[in-house]
């Protein structure tokens, strides 16, 4: 049933005229009432559809931005990115839930999204809030059959792909902070925290979850914690529109699909290298690393093909700068 709700509002949505419920009934093989007692549930959840009768019904308009199963899936035009869908009103962190069904078989591709998220996890160990009805927090399950040390490049094709996303949703500039920020107008939109699972043997990857945080809807600055209010922001704040979130998803692994596509053809970013570094911020410009075996200044050169940040430092030494544990900033501020 659940997918033909959501098959049903796809047909909907790409009508321009009215589908009789016979067509509907015939093309998805469903009684007339199981037909019914969808379009009466889509209208409970904010569609509006009209019904005429002898010619059908027609898709008026979609509420602006609900995050739902069937409205994700039903847009979704990947191959195989959300093939599988889990939507949550609310959970503890779409990550562990990843996880969980990655160990419960779920397959390559598999998506977890969630509106709120009450243990939401940032990188190096910190929480990451996500508010009610204002971000598109997701996690995608990968099962990939490269190596473990290639694993560490997948943040940086998702951050590529969240800021082509972003840039095709809403018509703005995005840009990538080494690694994976997301930043528009010098201000973070975006954090990803991916997490790596090794067979028991430990010689072979088992799955990866990639998870990423949009501030897509938040009206303001005010709305977020005290510690960010001055380097977060969101798609509304910048250009005074509001997303559908489940549009934006649908962006993004659209372009994680065919990026991904062209990272396993070399397993390196070679191919992406120039996408990413048209993206990147700061190249050429002077850099604090924040690495804990102690910091140090220098000049960004952008990434090689390992996605490693190349920084000439003040004494002249060139060095290859691992994402783990450590953190790049701009010398004035969060960029
Ligand atoms: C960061 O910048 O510190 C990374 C933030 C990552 C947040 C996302 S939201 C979806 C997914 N689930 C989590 O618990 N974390 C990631």
């Amino acid at each position: 049933m659940k997918t033909d709700k959501s098959d049903i509002l796809a047909l909907l949505r790409n009508s321009e005229d009215y589908v009789s419920g016979q067509q509907l009934c015939d093309k998805f093989d469903v009684t007339r009432t199981a037909v019914w007692k969808v379009i009466n549930q889509l209208k409970e959840e904010g569609y509006l559809i009209e019904s005429v009768p002898r010619k059908g019904y027609r898709l008026v308009e979609s509420p602006t931005d609900i995050l739902s199963e069937s409205e994700i899936a039903s847009r979704l035009t990947t191959k195989w990115a959300g093939r599988k869908v889990y939507y949550y009103d609310v959970t503890g962190s779409t990550n562990n839930d990843a996880k969980r069904l990655a160990e419960e078989g779920d397959p390559h591709g598999t998506v977890v999204v969630a509106d709120i998220q009450n243990a939401g996890k940032g990188r190096r160990g910190r929480q990451w809030q996500t508010l009610p009805g204002t971000a598109l927090s997701f996690t995608l399950l990968l099962r990939p059959e490269f190596a473990a040390d290639k694993a560490s490049m997948i943040t940086l094709v998702m951050a590529l792909s969240v800021a082509e996303a972003v840039e095709e949703a809403a018509d703005i500039a995005a840009t990538i902070k080494w690694p994976n920020d997301i930043v528009v107008n010098k201000k973070k939109i975006c954090g990803m925290l991916t997490e790596m699972t090794m067979t028991p043997e430990m010689d072979e990857i088992q799955y990866i979850v990639v998870g990423a945080g949009i501030n897509v809807n938040n009206g303001s600055s005010d709305e977020f914690q005290e510690e960010i209010r001055r380097t977060a922001t969101s798609l509304k704040i910048e250009t005074g529109r509001h997303f559908s979130r489940a549009k934006l998803l649908e962006r993004v692994l659209v372009r994680f699909e065919a990026n991904y596509a062209v990272f396993l053809e070399t397993l390196d970013l070679s191919r992406l290298r120039d996408a990413y570094q048209r993206h990147l911020q700061g190249v050429g410009a002077e850099v604090r690393v924040l690495d804990p075996a102690g910091e140090y200044t220098g000049v960004s050169q952008g990434i090689d093909d390992r996605g490693e940040l190349i920084v000439i430092k003040d004494n002249g030494e060139k060095v290859q700068v691992y994402a783990g544990e450590v953190s790049v900033r701009g010398l004035y501020g969060y960029v």
